[in-house]
């Protein structure tokens, strides 16, 4: 008989996979604490903007007419325990306020709860961002003849549909031989194991760091050009070009080299600090100080942003003068606002007195809730009105696409700075802008 999944936690990461599972048809019961988003969740719909996942939803829903029936929401701990034979932990784990580490309070509870209610035999498989020891400690929780799997998620934002059916690699850590729950994992992951996603398996503290490793890495790669990016801008260098270049050469990629404001959301700058809290408790710190300075490479990209605005303005004061601001999310193709460097940037100009007006695609009702003072505009059009500067910061296709000689007749002046290297320097100079971006020559 097919196996029967639950997916606890129904974020962003649940949500999708929840639907994933459904669409490799599996019966699905996705369980949360929070009664809003089970109802939302059971009408098909999403709490969040992510390309592809509200169809997903639909297509498998029970109740939406058409669908396969096999996705179904529950806020009842003792339906998911008798329900489930293999149960996915996907809550999240955020920064703890005023500290580096992370927050595993919302993993406890779920471990704690489902403890109380699973079937002997049941696989539990941990999938949120953890400080590595920490499914070690998670599975003491759990009732004699209940494995515990560690299987970390790699999806982005934006692609989070895309990530969660073809993965690029599935990683499975057991504990001692642990094959019942590998013979389980290879069997729920079967289709994309055959479309060829490799399958590695490990044991408990591997699996957790190598989710920590790779957002490390990548958080690494963008901070390494934006310091050349710095260090362009020094020496009148262009760090596009620099990033082409050099991204020719395979041991290096062209991924990940786009210079700009820098990485947020709410994976990487967390991730991160987590990883250097926990290295500390492990007396392992010193490996890890190199990611203080990754961060503060990082952090230091929207005060550069900032200050190339000021500049644009003569130098002095935001006082009174209108900024427009282009996105708010902290990567295109998302609602999701937390710790975005554009919205960080816009604030920032605000508070020293700029006129700041914003507009994104899908974020303004996330970026209104964090920063209402900010002002909005319903489009680009009527963001860049009257404007004196116009910042480009997060690369919304829509940006890309703007015509820059209808622009200019609206702003008060002519200068566009692009804080994500995405927009066409030549068009906007043809239409008769100032056109800067970071880390390249004046030109
Ligand atoms: C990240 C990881 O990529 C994913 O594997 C993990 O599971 C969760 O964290 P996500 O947070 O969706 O995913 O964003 P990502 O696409 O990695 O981008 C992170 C940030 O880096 C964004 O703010 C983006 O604008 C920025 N970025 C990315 C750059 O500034 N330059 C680049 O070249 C690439």
């Amino acid at each position: 008989m097919a196996l029967k999944i639950t997916v606890i936690g129904t974020g962003y990461l649940g949500a999708t996979h929840a639907a994933a599972m459904a669409e490799l048809g599996f019966e699905v019961l996705g369980l949360d604490v929070v009664p809003e988003k089970i109802e939302l969740l059971a009408s098909g719909r999403v709490p969040m903007y992510e390309p592809g996942l509200e169809e997903l939803l639909a297509k498998h829903v029970a109740g939406i007419e058409g669908s396969s029936g096999r996705l179904r929401f529950t806020t009842s701990w003792e339906e998911v325990g008798a329900f489930g034979d293999v149960h996915f932990v996907c809550v999240n784990t955020p920064q703890k306020h005023g500290e580096y580490a992370c927050d595993m309070s919302y993993v406890d509870a779920a471990f704690t709860s489902l403890a109380g209610v699973v079937r002997e035999g049941a696989l539990v498989v941990g999938k949120s961002t953890v400080p590595v020891g920490s499914a070690e400690r998670l599975a003491a929780l759990l009732p004699e003849g209940v494995e515990l799997a560690w299987n970390p998620e790699f999806l982005r934002e934006g692609f989070a549909v895309q990530d969660t059916l073809h993965p690029d690699r599935i990683v499975v850590g057991v504990r001692g031989h642990g094959e019942r729950a590998e013979k389980t994992l290879r069997e729920v992951y079967a289709v994309p194991v055959g479309e060829g996603s490799p399958f590695v398996v490990t044991d408990f503290p591997t699996a957790e760091l190598v989710k920590t490793a790779a957002n490390s890495f990548l958080a690494t790669k963008i901070s390494f050009i934006n310091a050349m990016a710095e260090v362009c801008e020094a020496a009148g260098g262009d760090v596009a070009k620099l990033a082409e270049a050099i991204g020719h050469d395979d041991r290096i990629g062209a991924k990940f080299l786009r210079a700009g404001i820098g990485f947020g959301g709410g994976c990487l700058p967390k991730d991160i600090r987590a990883f250097m809290a926990r290295a500390g408790e492990l007396g392992a710190d010193q490996a890890l100080t190199f990611l203080r300075e990754i961060d503060s490479i990082n952090m230091r990209r929207r005060g550069q942003m900032v200050e190339m605005a000021r500049e644009a303005l003569g130098g002095s004061t935001f006082l009174g003068r209108r900024v427009a601001v282009l996105g708010a999310t902290f990567k295109p193709d998302s609602d999701d606002v937390r710790d975005s460097p554009a919205l960080n940037v816009a604030g920032q100009i605000h508070l020293q007195g700029g006129q700041v007006t914003v507009y994104d695609p899908k974020g303004m009702e996330n970026a209104r809730r964090v920063f209402p003072t900010l002002g909005y505009a319903d489009s680009a059009l009527e963001a860049v009105r009257g404007a004196d500067v116009v910042l480009h910061l997060t690369e919304w296709r829509e940006f890309r696409e703007l015509d820059p000689a209808e622009l200019a007749k609206v702003v008060a002046s002519r200068v566009v700075l692009d804080g994500r290297n995405a927009l066409d320097g030549e068009r906007w100079r043809a239409a008769g802008w100032t056109y800067r971006a970071m880390g390249r020559p004046r030109a």
